[in-house]
């Protein structure tokens, strides 16, 4: 297998992926209607769900597309009666306040500082106050905008309590931060092939339990495409999806889905988290400033103030990094100004080490002294 060129991704997906994911891809043209097709489905479908659930309980609901789509098909297929909690604290909540508008869902947005934890208990009061019955919530697992880690186990416990159903996108978790779907009380859960499952962009899906996926029946459909319902009746009754599947990409995904069982979640964590902390600690030394307190974060995706200084500009900066094989990501903060970096995929601490070696040489490209004693007073003009 010839070593295809490695690119660095530090975007929060696609993330950088093995070779032998690349080349799964590689394979004799099939059509998706074969036997032999509904095998690789079905391996990837039940291995999906076993990652988080009891795979005779749940089931993985598979689309094509980005993972907006699994957190629309959520939106926009399950709401019967009642109104629903949006919890917004990054543009990814917003993303479902938007979703939810666009549907005319009863929705309420509760709105939480993007840099620190949602206070649980303004949370109740503000269910308990809102003027209608609230059946469902939703929530963003990890905030790619900031890498605030919320916590759903406990909003999950308040949902427990007041009979609501919790909807989670966890496109930037799953696969990386191990979830139990029955305990924390998670009803409906969106994720993506393309980032801690280390896969090739395409493939989103919704995993919930059966007896949700089955349950409407009788109301009126408000998508079609997205329609969690009939998309899961269609793959229990033929094994296929109901729409043209992006069908290299599924080879790519089982392939990834293998390799993440070799590794292990938990221990994919562990080396993501090893790379944070070695990203925390070279970037603190050279003055940068993030903004999630480590106590709050997912040390998957860091927002990193962006330096005032008069020499700094993020396109140069992203394209001295691009340059070098290394790929960065802007900011999506509204009131701060933030860059940031991913720490997920097929890397080492060898490749941390190299985007630090990079950023120091950046930094005296743009004619900061990195030897001077207090970097981040450089940076940040404080001088
Ligand atoms: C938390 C979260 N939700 C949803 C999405 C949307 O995914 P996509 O861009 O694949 O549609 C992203 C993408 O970064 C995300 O991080």
């Amino acid at each position: 297998m010839q070593k295809v060129n490695r690119h660095i991704l530090l975007n929060p997906g696609p993330a950088t992926t093995t070779d032998s994911v690349k080349y799964a891809q590689v394979v004799p043209d099939i059509c998706p209607r074969e036997n032999d097709f509904f095998h690789i489905m079905h391996f990837v479908s039940s291995e999906l769900t076993s990652f988080v659930a009891d795979k005779e309980q749940y089931a993985t609901v598979l689309f094509g597309g980005s993972g907006t789509a699994s957190v629309e098909s959520i939106l926009s297929s399950v709401m019967t009666d009642g109104a629903i909690v949006i919890i917004n604290n990054g543009a990814y909540g917003q993303r479902l306040c938007e979703i939810a508008h666009a549907y005319q869902l009863d929705w309420y947005e509760f709105k939480s500082p993007p840099d620190h934890p949602i206070q649980l208990d303004i949370l109740k009061t503000f269910i308990q106050k809102l003027p209608k019955t609230v059946s469902y919530l939703a929530v963003v697992h990890n905030e790619t905008t900031t890498g605030l880690l919320n916590d759903i186990e406990a909003i999950g416990t308040i949902c427990k309590e007041k009979n609501i159903e919790m909807m989670v996108d966890a496109m930037s978790s799953f696969a990386a931060i191990p979830i139990d779907m029955n305990k924390m009380n998670i009803a409906y859960l969106a994720a993506s092939s393309n980032k801690n499952l280390q896969g090739m962009a395409g493939i989103s899906f919704v995993i919930a339990p059966k007896n949700k996926l089955e349950k409407k029946k009788t109301t009126k459909p408000t998508n079609y495409y997205l329609n969690l319902h009939s998309q899961f009746k269609y793959f229990i009754e033929t094994g296929q999806m109901r729409f043209t599947p992006p069908v290299q990409t599924i080879y790519a995904l089982k392939q990834a889905i293998i390799e993440l069982k070799e590794e292990g979640v938990k221990e994919r964590y562990e080396r993501y988290s090893q790379l944070w902390e070695t990203l925390i600690e070279g970037l603190t030394k050279l003055g940068f400033k993030y903004i999630v307190p480590a106590e709050n974060h997912s040390k998957l995706i860091t927002a990193i103030l962006e330096p005032t200084c008069k020499a700094y500009n993020f396109t140069n900066m992203h394209d001295y990094f691009y340059k070098n094989s290394i790929t960065i990501y802007p900011g999506k903060l509204k009131n701060m100004n933030s860059f940031r970096v991913a720490n997920i995929g097929d890397l080492t601490v060898n490749d941390i080490n190299l985007f630090l070696t990079i950023m120091e040489e950046y930094l005296q490209y743009i004619g900061i002294d990195t030897k001077e004693e207090n970097l981040a007073g450089i940076l940040y003009e404080s001088k």
